[in-house]
């Protein structure tokens, strides 16, 4: 029997730029925040909560651009406020006291051009039970990026 796998040395183009800590929404690029409204919905849709949830922090947001694609990474609370999800457009929203918190974790491949998602990781969860979290990011990552030649091996046995 022979096992071969390559492996690849992920040479990311152009910057990483990432951060973490408190992140100001306002400093996500555009594809962080479509990563964020994609999340978003997939909140609502999971949970289906009466209340309206705001963002109470960004905890993580990273970008980094390859050659068929752009692979980013969002890590984001949302808290739940005294509006429900039907007034929250009308009124002003704030905290509740004591609300539930989510923690909501993503990564996501979006094509280069069209910035279409081509493949996606997302979790919200109440809980801080999220060791699967990574793994899972490392897949999304992992399966896109194309072998670059730059620096391969191969295990033969
Ligand atoms: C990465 O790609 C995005 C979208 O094409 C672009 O807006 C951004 O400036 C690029 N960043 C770097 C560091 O090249
Ligand atoms: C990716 O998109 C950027 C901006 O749209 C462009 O400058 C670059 O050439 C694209 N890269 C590839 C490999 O298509
Ligand atoms: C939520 O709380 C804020 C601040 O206390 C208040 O201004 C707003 O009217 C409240 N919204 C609702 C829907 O009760």
């Amino acid at each position: 029997m022979k096992i071969s796998r390559t492996w690849s040395l992920l040479v990311a183009l152009g910057f990483i730029v990432a951060v973490s800590g408190q992140i100001p929404v306002s400093e996500l690029s555009d594809l962080q925040k479509k990563a964020m409204s994609l999340v978003t919905e997939h909140f609502y849709d999971k949970y289906n909560p009466r209340n309206h949830f705001i963002i109470s922090s960004v905890l993580e947001a990273s970008q980094e651009n390859f050659s068929d694609g752009i692979f980013v990474r969002l890590h984001f609370k949302k808290k739940r406020s005294n509006c429900t999800r039907k007034n929250s457009r009308s009124r002003s929203c704030s905290f509740l006291k004591n609300g539930a918190e989510f923690s909501c974790f993503s990564c996501f491949w979006f094509e280069n051009n069209s910035h279409n998602v081509e493949s996606e990781f997302r979790d919200c969860a109440q809980n801080s039970q999220t060791e699967h979290r990574e793994e899972q990011c490392r897949r999304v990552k992992e399966e896109r990026v194309a072998p670059s030649g730059a620096f391969s091996f191969l295990i033969s046995q």
